[in-house]
């Protein structure tokens, strides 16, 4: 079936957030350009000169670098992986149902994507500086200037030095067969499969390697799972990384309208981490019963797994309720309100959409 043209949810201009509805995602691999969430923390979005563009690598490293972006597609050998993103704070708006999330960006469950993404991979740049005995992590800084902490500083964050030169960790600068858009981060995106959104940082300029975690804003403070009982304010939480497992219903939309009998839903699910989706599941009377979903083709290690089941509709109102598993045999919770946290990440809990079958 042809996608009509996609409308995004624009939660603000600047930074300028923008998610999809769920059908722009459905049924499809690949994430089409226009269909893909943005999420961005700076007020300004950069849009770095390619010709003057530079990569600088440092820190713990014996041959401190600079590289030019001719300089990275002539010494490196091109890499092309297909990796589904998705934001700590997809599915926010289930949790401030659940309390009140003040501040923070009541995303829908558009805040995910996935793309062919093409570049080169980390692990070969850092390979080639040498990195130092007792480096630990690997910090990237993106050219856009955020406001949030009260003083200026650019976006930077960290990955472990172990999942920096896993061979799956792209320097991208090509999404979708397409040269990446400014929007998504051009010149040079870091690609990190199967960890949340914000560590695959946009606008990269530099690289820096180190025996502890980025102190910027987006790694110390931001970007942590707090207790339910701890104040967003004072807490430190524990860092996210890994993408917990989690799943939608994508197709039809909620609160559609169709024919009763035989109908198909679709939707994706996500393992996270090193995990893959090994089961997932479906009920028609909110988790009593379930019935388990055919899983389709995954179209890499690295992307999200489509599902559909063919339900029976009976006349009238009908809840639809998906949950994933994964290859450690996590299973999504029930309740938003089990997973609630004061900044609201990773809701993770079972998917639900109502259709009314007439
Ligand atoms: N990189 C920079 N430089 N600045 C940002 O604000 N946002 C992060 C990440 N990388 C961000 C960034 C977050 S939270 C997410 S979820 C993804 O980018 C979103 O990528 P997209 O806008 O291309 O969808």
């Amino acid at each position: 079936m042809p996608h009509p043209p996609v409308e995004l949810t624009v939660h603000s201009a600047q930074p300028y957030n923008a998610e999809p509805p769920r059908t722009a995602l459905a049924d499809r691999d690949l994430t089409p350009l226009e269909a893909f969430y943005h999420r961005n923390h700076a007020p300004e979005t950069p849009s770095p000169d390619p010709a003057r563009w530079t990569l600088r690598v440092d820190g713990m490293v014996e041959r401190p670098a600079t590289f030019s972006l001719g300089a990275l597609r002539e010494r490196f050998r091109g890499h092309t992986e297909v990796v589904t993103l998705q934001c700590a704070g997809n599915r926010r708006a289930g949790l401030a149902e659940v309390a009140d999330l003040p501040g923070e960006t009541p995303w829908g469950p558009g805040a995910v994507g996935t793309a062919r993404w093409s570049g080169v991979r980390l692990a070969d740049v850092l390979r080639e500086v040498g990195v130092e005995a007792g480096a630990t992590d690997v910090e990237l800084t993106g050219a856009d200037v955020t406001e949030e902490p009260g003083a200026p500083e650019p976006y930077a964050v960290s990955v472990p030095l172990e999942k920096a030169l896993a061979p799956e960790v792209l320097l991208a600068w090509s999404m979708n067969g397409e040269p990446l858009p400014v929007a998504h981060g051009a010149p040079i995106r870091v690609v990190v499969p199967g960890w949340i959104g914000a560590r695959s940082v946009k606008w990269l300029e530099r690289v820096t390697v180190a025996d502890r975690p980025s102190d910027g804003h987006y790694q110390a403070v931001a970007y942590r799972l707090l207790p339910a009982d701890a104040s967003p304010a004072r807490g430190r939480g524990v860092p996210l990384g890994p993408i917990a497992v989690n799943a939608d219903v994508l197709a039809p939309a909620d609160g559609a309208e169709v024919p009763p009998g035989p109908t198909r839903v679709t939707g994706y699910a996500l393992a996270g981490g090193d995990r893959t989706v090994v089961r997932v599941d479906v009920s028609t009377d909110d988790g009593r019963t379930w019935r388990e979903a055919d899983l389709d083709p995954q179209a890499s290690r690295w992307s999200w797994r489509l599902w559909h089941a063919e339900l029976d509709l009976p006349p009238g109102t009908t809840r639809v309720v998906a949950r994933a598993w994964d290859s450690a045999a996590g299973v999504q919770p029930a309740d938003p309100a089990e997973v609630w946290n004061p900044k609201g990440y990773v809701n993770n809990s079972w998917a639900r959409v109502t259709l009314h079958a007439i």
